[in-house]
């Protein structure tokens, strides 16, 4: 089953903002009468909480991020500096001398320049006259810093601090190691080869640590605190949809090396997702390794699932098929999805209907579809819900309880660096949370860069309306879509 079957729409998966009242167990002590709150209410409610915890928190993480917060809250000014601002991280690291990084940045930025020495915390008023090594060793500077944010180093060896560090303040982790595609056999490999060594040294140092012992005792999460997450394009040069029988060959054998390893060691493995054309052989991939009479008993192999593409229900129904085939769970980790701008900007430039919801409310209204999905099936299909997005967590919390789970039935995962007060906020109210760690050489990492940019200052982003604009807890609350408009 190499195709990703067409969507499908059980009738008990409609999008409802009210669909499940949540009556609380009556205080006997009180005289009053009981109110009963709507699910929206509670949903509310513990966001309300979690909020007021993160803002706690908040000033004093943005605070040790000054870099990035100052490039971020300057490039939200204005929409042009800003994809100018992106297009120099971008290219960076391909410069190699000052002379050429001092041309970029000041045929980029134009007159902007004048604001770069204050962003890099100089208190000079203008950089027009800056020697080009100068300039450049400052703005290469503060990109590194600015990757440190979200990378947590070179390689596994150089991550272990950062590593141990999270488990100490009871977070688990899992490690991604940089990269997307990649041209010859030879990268390819050399990638296999370091996903080897990161299995190879997380496995012989992790399980060493006293942190290691389980955050939640008895959480099937926790069975581990080794945690790989596999990007799979970049295990094979040739991989394309035109090409999908032997990319799915080469992958499948591929990842069930990295498989072994995982299995070996006993650590959790999660395949990610990536673009629409490349998740079809991901996913082909991923079915061909954990159906297999090698790998089907290994509990809790993770696939990623993105609420932003419209056939990502029908994705749900198929990985539940897969995990009743196999007779063991699976776990899936639901996010919104990374890669929108890119597809959408594609989409458009070739005339096609784009595989993705069009509006960011869509896609957060997708995401609680298929959250409710994920709880009712979480004897199959353990849930991790990936989201930075307070609505979009204490919508499937809420409902989780209404369901009967505990914190024991699902986790919570974030990405490194972009909300630590949520993660914290999470923590305290005794969620399992899960950092997802990458690693490896900036080079590689300056996609993933920019795609944490692009998130952290989009008009529509619940972390710029949270940490740059404080909105209002209402709206930011507020259920994505009323109950007459339609998902399309
Ligand atoms: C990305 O690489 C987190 O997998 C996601 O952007």
């Amino acid at each position: 089953m190499n195709q990703i079957r067409a969507p499908i729409r059980p009738k008990e998966y409609v999008v409802s903002s009210s669909a499940h009242a949540f009556v609380p167990s009556p205080d006997s002590s009180s005289t009053l009468p009981v109110k009963v709150l709507s699910f929206e209410e509670r949903v509310h409610a513990l966001g309300k909480k979690l909020l007021a915890g993160v803002r706690v928190e908040s000033s004093s993480v943005l605070s040790r991020q000054y870099w990035s917060q100052q490039f971020m809250q300057w490039s939200m000014t204005n929409p042009t500096l800003k994809r100018n601002m992106f297009r120099l991280v971008d290219v960076l690291p391909s410069l190699t001398s000052a002379q050429s990084i001092s041309d970029h940045v000041h045929q980029y930025l134009g007159d902007d320049i004048h604001a770069l020495p204050s962003i890099l915390g100089w208190g000079l008023k203008t950089s027009k006259l800056l020697p080009a090594p100068l300039l450049a060793t400052a703005v290469r500077l503060g990109v590194k810093q600015m990757a440190s944010q979200f990378i947590a180093g070179e390689s596994p060896k150089q991550a272990l601090s950062v590593l141990r560090t999270l488990r100490k303040n009871k977070l688990a982790f899992t490690v991604d190691l940089l990269g997307e595609y990649c041209v010859s056999e030879r990268e390819a490999l050399a990638y296999l080869d370091r996903y080897r060594e990161c299995f190879t040294v997380l496995g012989n140092r992790v399980p060493q640590w006293p942190e290691s012992a389980p955050i939640i005792a008895g959480h099937p999460g926790e069975a581990s605190a080794t945690c790989v997450s596999v990007k799979l394009s970049a295990l094979y040069s040739q991989t394309a949809s035109l090409n999908a029988e032997r990319s799915i060959r080469v992958l499948s054998d591929r990842l069930a090396i990295l498989a072994s390893q995982a299995k070996e060691i006993g650590a959790q493995l999660y395949v990610d997702a990536e673009d629409s054309a490349t998740n079809e052989l991901v996913y082909g991939a991923f079915e061909r390794v954990f159906t297999s009479s090698e790998f089907r008993s290994m509990p809790y192999v993770g696939c990623v699932v993105q609420a932003y593409a419209k056939e990502s229900l029908g994705l749900l129904h198929r990985l539940h098929e897969i995990a009743h085939t196999r007779g063991a769970p699976l776990a899936v980790r639901l996010v919104k999805g990374a890669y929108w701008d890119q597809e959408t900007t594609g989409a458009i430039q070739q005339g096609w209907d784009s595989p993705l919801f069009a509006k960011k409310r869509h896609s957060d209204a997708n995401y609680e579809l298929l959250s409710r999905y994920l709880i009712d099936n979480h004897s199959l299909l353990f849930p991790a819900f990936g989201s930075h997005n307070i609505r979009s967590i204490a919508h499937a919390c809420t409902y989780a309880e209404s369901k009967g789970l505990t914190t024991s039935n699902y986790e919570l995962q974030m990405l490194y660096g972009m909300a630590d007060p949520i993660a914290r906020a999470l923590r305290a109210e005794g969620a399992l949370v899960r950092m997802y760690v990458p690693l490896g050489p900036v080079l590689p990492g300056m996609g993933y860069l920019v795609r944490r940019l692009l998130e952290n200052t989009s008009n529509d982003s619940f972390l710029r309306h949270t940490f740059f604009e404080e909105h209002e807890v209402d709206s930011l609350l507020c259920s994505p879509l009323t109950n007459s408009e339609e998902l399309v």
